[in-house]
């Protein structure tokens, strides 16, 4: 890894934000190969050098995380004869470091995606067992009712025989209404809403976890994901604080866009 800035690093790759990192560096919480450093310009190699704050060493992580927009048109793969794949998206410096897409969403719908070189942290957040609640933005052909957002909370059986978890859901304005799944089957949200003899006619996914896809990411962008966003990624919130703020900023999100 190149020389970065040590309250850089901090700031990057642990729990603490830059005002708790300056305040750290002060107080002589952080060495650097054993010796008291309270210089946040230092520069430093974290392949080279151990970093430790309040005695927790600070991993220098060479994975790279990416939180995309997809855009509808394009395939959450890694390579494909027919259609273009997220990778497309990323200039060549990047596609060539071995990402692949953590998760599907159809060639249809559109937001978060994670890309990742990092398999193990790809399967913290897919595992079954594990639960990492997705958040959907759907737009349905009829406004969803009542009795509908009760049938998904009790666990929708699909017409397959296919026995749904539990998923949380809440009207939005228009026709949308915001979704949260627990799990990741195929096709899940569309068989879900179909079953219920309703249809998705637009699907954007706009978190995974706490971490929400700001809405002024457009789309077909990329931003890189730091360790507080992966930490919150893997974190299960709480529905409604979600809901409050997608619903605050509902007017902004995209749907449906083309990059
Ligand atoms: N559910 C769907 O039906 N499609 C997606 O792309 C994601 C979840």
């Amino acid at each position: 890894m190149a020389e970065i800035r040590l309250d850089k690093f901090l700031a990057n790759r642990s729990p603490y934000s830059r005002s708790e990192v300056k305040s750290l560096l002060r107080k002589g919480a952080v060495l650097v190969d054993s010796v008291v450093e309270s210089d946040g310009s230092r520069k430093i190699d974290p392949d080279a050098q151990c970093v430790t704050c309040q005695g927790r060493r600070i991993q220098g992580s060479s994975h790279l995380y990416l939180m995309l927009n997809k855009p509808q048109g394009y395939i959450c793969a890694t390579e494909d004869q027919i259609h273009k794949t997220v990778l497309d998206l990323l200039p060549e410096s990047l596609r060539i470091r071995g990402l692949f897409p953590a998760g599907r969403l159809d060639i249809d719908s559109t937001g978060f995606v994670l890309l990742t070189d990092d398999g193990q942290f790809a399967h913290d957040m897919l595992a079954p067992g594990k639960h990492v609640p997705k958040y959907y933005l759907v737009c349905l052909r009829d406004p969803i009712e009542d009795a509908e957002i009760a049938a998904l909370a009790g666990g929708i059986v699909l017409s397959d025989q296919t026995h749904c978890l539990p998923a949380q859901a809440r009207t939005l304005p228009d026709n949308y209404a915001l979704i949260c799944l627990h799990e990741g089957k195929y096709h899940q949200v569309k068989r879900m809403f179909a079953s219920l003899g309703n249809h998705v006619e637009a699907l954007h996914r706009v978190a995974i976890g706490g971490l929400i896809l700001p809405e002024d990411l457009r789309s077909g962008r990329y931003l890189e994901l730091l360790h507080k966003d992966l930490e919150r990624m893997l974190k299960a919130p709480d529905f409604d604080s979600i809901y409050e703020q997608i619903l605050k900023n509902f007017s902004s999100y995209s749907i449906n866009a083309s990059p």
